[in-house]
Parts: C-alpha cells; structure tokens; sequence
C-alpha cells in the first residue's frame, strides 16, 4: 500500500538520534473534545497486551481512555467492536505472536463488517512492521506508536468516521502527559511509572528506539500519585522504568532514585518494589535505603545477560562479572534475606561454549530464586544485528536448555528454604478452581497458594508454608 497524505510512519534513523532538549512535562494537555465523547457508546473494545510492565502499564492509560471515550471493556475479541493489541518488539517471537493473532482475528470481520482492528505498543513503533502491515494485514484500521498514546481519541474517531487507515507513530519522544485517565487492572497492587525510556542502548536491545530516551517523571508527581493509591487503600506499588537507577538524571535531582525510593517509603505504603535495575548504576544509597526500609521488599531484578567479560563488553552492559559480583555480595549482606532474578540471553554473536561455561559460572555463585532465560534474537537497527554469528540455533537452544535446568534447580533449592516457615503474605485472590485456595506473594516475590478463610484481596496474612515446588510455595493461613 503506498503511503497517503497525514500519515506519521516510524523512521528507525530518527528513532536513533537522542537530544539534550528539555522535556516538558505537561498536566493538562489531554481533553476529550465534545464531539469524540460519545465515541463508545454501545461499543466494546478487546484489549490485549504483550511483554513487560510498561506495556501493561500503558494498557491501562489506553483502557482509561477508551472508557472515557464511553467503550466497554470485553474479555474476548468475538465480542468486540474494536480490538486492539498493545504489542512487544524485544524479541522475534513476541512478534510472531502478535502476527500470528492478528491473521486468525481477521476472520472475525466477516461477522461484524464494522469490526476495527488497532496495533500498538513496541511493534508499532518499528518501521519494518509498519511496512509488513501496510503489505499483509490491510485489515488492521489504526497503528499509533508509544508516543502518543494521549492521541487515541482524535486517532480513533478519524479512524471510525472516515473508515481510511489512520497511522500516527512518532519516532522520537514526546513530553511527559500528566492527567492521562487510567484503569488499573489491580485493586491493590499499583504500577507507576517513574521514567520513560532508555538511553542505556545495549548493543542487542531495541528498546531505546521504541521508547525513545530517558525522561523522569517529577518526584511530586510520583510522590502525588503514591499518596491517591494509599487513600484509594492500594497496598502494594512497584515503580517502573527501563532502569529506575537513572532517575532523575535529565532532571539533575540530587541524590536521584535512592531519594525518590527514601520518599516513597516514607509515604507509608505498606509494599514497595522497582523494576529494572541496570547494574551499572546501583550506587550505594541505593543499597542502604532498601536496607533500612521494612516497607522496600528484599527483592531485586538484576539482570546479567552474561556471566563472560567480552560479552558484556560487546553487548555495551558496562560493568564486568567481578563488579556484578560486587554489587551482588554487597545488596546480599545489607540486606536481610535478599531475593535475586535476573535476565539471561545465550547465544549471542559468536559466544564460545568456555564464554558460554561463565554464564553458568555466574548462576551457580549468585544461585537466583528466579532466572529469566533467552536465546539472542537479532533486531533490526541495533548494532548486535549487524554482527556475524557463527553460533548454529540448534547450540543456542541447547545451552538454553542446560541453563535452564541450572536455573530450574536452583530457583527450587531456594524455595526449600522456606519450607515450614511462617511468612508475610499478601492475598491476591481465590484460585479458580477452588474458593477456598487463594494465591498471594511472599515479600521475597514468591507465589504462594494457601489455604485460608476470611480473606480479602489487599489482606496481608501469615502463611505457614507446608510443600514446596520449583516455581511456588504451598501452605496454610497461620491466625495471629
Ligand atoms: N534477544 C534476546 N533477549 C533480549 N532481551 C532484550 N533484547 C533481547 C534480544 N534482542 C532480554 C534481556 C532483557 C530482557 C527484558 O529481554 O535479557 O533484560
Ligand atoms: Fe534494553 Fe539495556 Fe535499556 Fe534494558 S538497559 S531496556 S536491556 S538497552
């Protein structure tokens, strides 16, 4: 399809570029003018989100919207008037995936001609996808990127009025939106994001031209924000960024996240988690706030990708194995009964089975409670895309799997520890199958299926834990 007059299509070169201009931070730029505000009535939306916690975060600014808009959420795309999939670009197989449903949805037009199929998220932002939609999945109506998430409505409407594909992706970063609706899809467990973005650029990752580069929230902002969840009675919050340990760099904010962490704990949330921590910049502050705090949970994501020198190094991570180590055995003895996960790829360009040997090195000294384990998978426009790999996929997925079984065995060896223990957990919910068999989280992160009564969503518990298996704890409540 040749491109019409008003698109905005993604541009990989623009996408690469990074400025020093300031970021505005704007709180009153979202309105929904009068003739949009009808838009959904008698209407049903299908949303489906893929990947990691900023998208599941931005899932629900796109569902507060879409419920301003008056559209009414549904749990299948047979019943929707306009789906839409909030997409992940991290790796090839996420992408499939979403490629995948949205050649199967398709059919669902013959029975609902007015059917409106939406993309958003990382896929949406890549100018390669773009132009395999535009190729051979005319059927999808609207593509607007991360940027402008804040645009659906107008998007929308232009979209359902004019029945004409709508495409807005804009390739470099915005200002920060302040007074986005929401609809958070917990009702005691809240994601906020502290940053956007990321400037880190390891040599793999395409993350920092999806989401452009890092700009902070303003600590009021947060800060504000985290005192509505407390009174609106939320118990749990985990504040998200590609690596929270860069805020408030852009905004020269001296003592940077540790303050931040030193500030939301003070509101009084009873949990309190981050995620992503780059280990480069782990400073020290850090390590002692989460010490000193009960309300910081003892658990950290700290990813290593690779336990070898030079692969780090040509992965542009910044820190060699001895440093991570460092960092790992300092967090260890600050703070009480730490629990660790980390982010894992083999097979990266040329990795040696001796490089690869040091991978399972690091898992064996750090011994993670939880490791998330990746075969490299290239991506358009990183420089890692660009290298020769004389690495043959059948290895790759070989040293996947004994690093997975390392991993496996490891992941139950630790919760073996908490066999007969009594620990704090925070209810979830009942299962599905059995109302009286709920599932929580320890303050260690682990997923815990209890027996209990008189429990709510949000309650914090004693658990005895009785049975343990490799990925959760089995127990009984304790009454105080
Ligand atoms: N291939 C495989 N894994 C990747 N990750 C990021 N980019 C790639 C890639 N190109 C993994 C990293 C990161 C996690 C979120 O996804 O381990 O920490
Ligand atoms: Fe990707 Fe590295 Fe940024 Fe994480 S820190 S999002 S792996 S570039």
């Amino acid at each position: 399809m040749r491109k019409q007059p008003g698109w905005a299509l993604p541009n990989l070169k623009e996408a690469q570029k990074r400025t020093k201009n300031e970021v505005l931070i704007e709180k009153s730029i979202f309105q929904i003018s009068p003739e949009m505000k009808q838009l959904g009535v008698g209407r049903n939306y299908y949303l489906r989100t893929y990947g990691c916690q900023a998208n599941e975060r931005d899932g629900e600014t796109i569902a507060g919207i879409l419920e301003a808009l008056q559209f009414t959420q549904v749990d299948t795309p047979e019943q929707a008037d306009f789906i839409l999939l909030n997409t992940c670009a991290v790796r090839k197989n996420a992408e499939d995936k979403v490629l995948g449903e949205l050649g199967s949805l398709k059919r669902l037009r013959k029975n609902n001609p007015d059917l409106l199929f939406g993309m958003c998220g990382c896929m949406a932002q890549e100018e390669e996808i773009v132009n395999t939609l535009l190729e051979k999945y005319p059927h999808v109506d609207l593509i607007f990127g991360t940027h402008n998430i804040h645009r659906l409505p107008e998007l929308l409407y232009q979209a359902m009025m004019s029945r004409e594909k709508t495409i807005e992706v804009f390739s470099k970063e915005g200002e920060i939106i302040e007074n986005l609706p929401v609809k958070r899809f917990g009702s005691h467990k809240a994601w906020v994001n502290i940053m956007y973005g990321c400037d880190k650029f390891c040599t793999y990752c395409i993350v920092p031209y999806t989401r452009g580069k890092e700009r902070s929230r303003s600590m009021e902002d947060i800060l504000d924000e985290i005192r509505s969840l407390k009174q609106e009675n939320y118990k749990e919050v985990t504040l998200l960024g590609q690596n929270v340990n860069s805020y408030g760099k852009d905004l020269q904010l001296e003592g940077g996240f540790a303050r931040l962490l030193e500030e939301v704990a003070k509101i009084g949330m009873e949990r309190i988690r981050f995620t992503t921590s780059h280990p480069w910049d782990f400073t020290d502050e850090m390590v002692d706030i989460i010490a000193k705090y009960d309300n910081i949970m003892p658990f950290i994501h700290l990813p290593v990708q690779s336990g070898d020198n030079d692969i780090l190094k040509t992965m542009g991570r910044r820190y060699t194995i001895e440093e991570y180590k460092q960092l790992f055995d300092k967090i260890n003895q600050k703070v009480k009964n730490c629990a660790f996960s980390t982010d894992i790829i083999v097979g990266f360009p040329n990795e040696t089975e001796e490089q690869f040997q040091r991978t399972l090195d690091i898992v064996d000294y750090c011994q993670y409670d939880n490791a998330f384990t990746f075969i490299y998978s290239p991506r358009e426009g990183t420089p890692a895309a660009r290298m020769e790999d004389n690495v043959p996929f059948e290895v790759k997925q070989e040293r996947l799997a004994r690093l997975n079984e390392k991993a496996n065995y490891y992941a139950h060896l630790k919760n073996e520890n908490y066999r007969g223990k009594i620990v704090k957990v925070i209810v979830d919910g009942p299962s599905k199958k059995n109302k009286d068999v709920f599932s929580g989280y320890t303050e260690t992160n682990k997923l815990v299926n209890f027996t209990a009564q008189d429990v709510v969503a949000g309650d914090i518990i004693m658990v005895e834990i009785t049975d343990v298996k490799t990925w959760s704890l089995n127990g009984i409540q304790v009454k105080k």
